[in-house]
């Protein structure tokens, strides 16, 4: 029998830490909701006290999500417990995360604080969580620079005091993995009632050491690893999720744990946030990068032909990487096209959502007559982003782009129920097309990311865009997705817009720990 490795993703919340990498309270449901599909343990699902913003959101997907433990994170005070504990009331399952830094730096420069204090206070932020929940996490921040006697001494305080899990946090990636496993293994003999709690890892990956770190802490008794999709994080990102599943599944004649993570959902949640936040995934990124899977040479081509594991050591649809399987055309019906969004686990919330999906989703077939999973993916996101009060809306749109002459666009919008029309040069059609939507919208923000993916393969793909504003701080993330991809452009654009208009008069909802 092999010990159960508990998941913590922590997408929602040290990944949103990630420059630009903010997400509505809508993108945050979609995540959670996929994370749950992949049967992730434990969801944090952000920082309550943070911001109203990120509070509406925890407590959003606490009513939402019902298999996995929804976590809200809390500094070592009263207030950021009241809050978190507040953020995860109606949760099925729930957690609260606690943290102070226990680094003589930290302690030192930042908190201002004896380490005799340091102690106290988080032994009582244990207490005031347990008002709250019976399932406590505490994180001795910075450990990965912290002194092993001190970590001793506060680990078995808060264990006395009620702490269920404990983290060891590698904060600043500065670990190396045999010293880092050597920490756990110590703290695993030397803390009393060392066995009556799970030890968890949350390493970043500031010298790329964040998995290796991770694992060799697993083989030193730690239980509970924390990750995100794609390494999303603070700086360099924390431990890769896809990475760590598939090492110890892959490598299972070394690891005494298993995962009950669906790893067929890996893919899809990879392209999920990725997607969502902007952050593309480079192609040779392990399991989930374009080329994870693809053999470039003919030596290699030949062995995989004749025996597949003479150079593949896993099979590429056990992560979820389909083969761009042609599903539908223009003629496919409405009950073809409901059944294989069932089967690719996507389900409307109601018949005009169905509706409206398939007109779209005829449109679509009008123009590109072979219609891939990836093409459905992409219409129900463009869909889901969507929101319901578009306060601005492309009517149409010309761009003239002719060898020798500056590009020209022209648009109309609506823009709050009213029709305006403007047009404008510009170095590419694209550049032309934004700066006509500006004339209209004047919004003064800044653009801070542009890119363009294709969906599937062939000219007549659709393109992905990502576009990404700042103003006055607030940084926020637009898709649109479209066989024309100035039409996918100017419907990133416009959804970045309707995000900044719908969050007027917010607080900035950045407010990472
Ligand atoms: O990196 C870190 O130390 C953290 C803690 C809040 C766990 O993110
Ligand atoms: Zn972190």
């Amino acid at each position: 029998m092999k010990d159960h490795l508990v998941i913590f993703d922590t997408t929602l919340r040290d990944g949103e830490q990630s420059p630009g990498a903010s997400m509505t309270k809508e993108e945050k449901i979609r995540v959670a909701r996929q994370l749950e599909k992949m049967r992730v343990d434990v969801i944090e699902a952000g920082f309550a006290a943070a911001s109203p913003g990120d509070f509406e959101a925890i407590r959003a997907i606490a009513e939402t999500i019902k298999e996995s433990t929804v976590c809200s994170l809390a500094r070592a005070s009263e207030k950021d417990i009241e809050r978190a504990g507040e953020s995860i009331q109606h949760a099925a399952r729930k957690r609260i995360h606690t943290f102070i830094a226990t680094s003589p730096i930290h302690m030192e420069k930042k908190l201002r604080m004896s380490p005799g204090q340091v102690l106290e206070q988080a032994v009582k932020a244990i207490g005031w969580a347990r008002q709250y929940v019976d399932d406590v996490e505490f994180s001795a921040e910075d450990a990965g620079r912290s002194d092993i006697d001190f970590l001793c001494r506060i680990f078995e305080a808060v264990i006395k005091a009620g702490a269920t899990t404990l983290n060891v946090p590698d904060t600043v990636g500065y670990n190396f993995p045999t010293q880092y496993a050597d920490t756990l293994r110590q703290l695993l003999e030397r803390v009393p009632n060392a066995d009556k709690v799970i030890w968890s890892v949350h390493c970043h990956n500031d010298l790329g050491l964040a998995v290796a770190n991770s694992l060799s802490a697993v083989l030193a008794g730690a239980r509970q690893v924390e990750c995100t999709i794609n390494g999303l994080g603070e700086r360099a990102g924390n431990a890769s999720l896809e990475e760590v599943v598939m090492a110890v599944r892959t490598r299972a004649d070394i690891f005494p744990v298993e995962t009950r993570i669906d790893t067929t959902q890996i893919v899809p949640a990879s392209k999920l946030v990725s997607q969502i936040t902007g952050y593309p995934v480079q192609p040779n990124k392990a399991i989930v990068g374009a080329n994870a899977f693809a053999h470039e040479s003919g030596i290699h081509q030949d062995g995989v032909l004749k025996h597949r594991e003479t150079y593949e050591i896993m099979r590429a649809e056990d992560v979820g990487w389909s083969q761009n399987k042609l599903v539908l055309g223009k003629h496919s019906g409405r009950n073809a096209f409901k059944s294989r969004l069932a089967e690719l686990g996507v389900v409307l919330e109601s018949e005009d959502a169905l509706n409206s999906a398939f007109a779209r989703f005829k449109e679509l077939a009008d123009k590109k007559h072979e219609i891939f999973d990836e093409d459905l993916h992409a219409l129900i996101s463009d869909e889901a982003v969507t929101p319901d009060q578009e306060y601005y809306k492309l009517n149409y749109s010309r761009v003239c782009s002719e060898t020798g002459e500056l590009p020209h666009a022209r648009v109309t919008l609506t823009v709050g129920g009213q029709e305006r029309a403007a047009e404008s040069d510009g170095s590419g059609p694209v550049d032309a097309t934004f700066k006509a939507i500006e004339k209209v919208v004047e919004s003064g923000s800044e653009l801070l990311l542009y890119s363009v993916n294709a969906i599937t393969t062939g000219t007549d793909a659709q393109g992905e865009v990502t576009v990404r504003l700042s103003r006055r701080g607030r940084v926020v993330n637009g898709q649109g997705a479209d066989t024309d991809i100035v039409i996918a452009s100017a419907k990133a654009y416009l959804n970045a817009l309707n995000k900044l208009h719908s969050s007027q008069g917010k607080v900035n909802p950045q407010g990472g720990v």
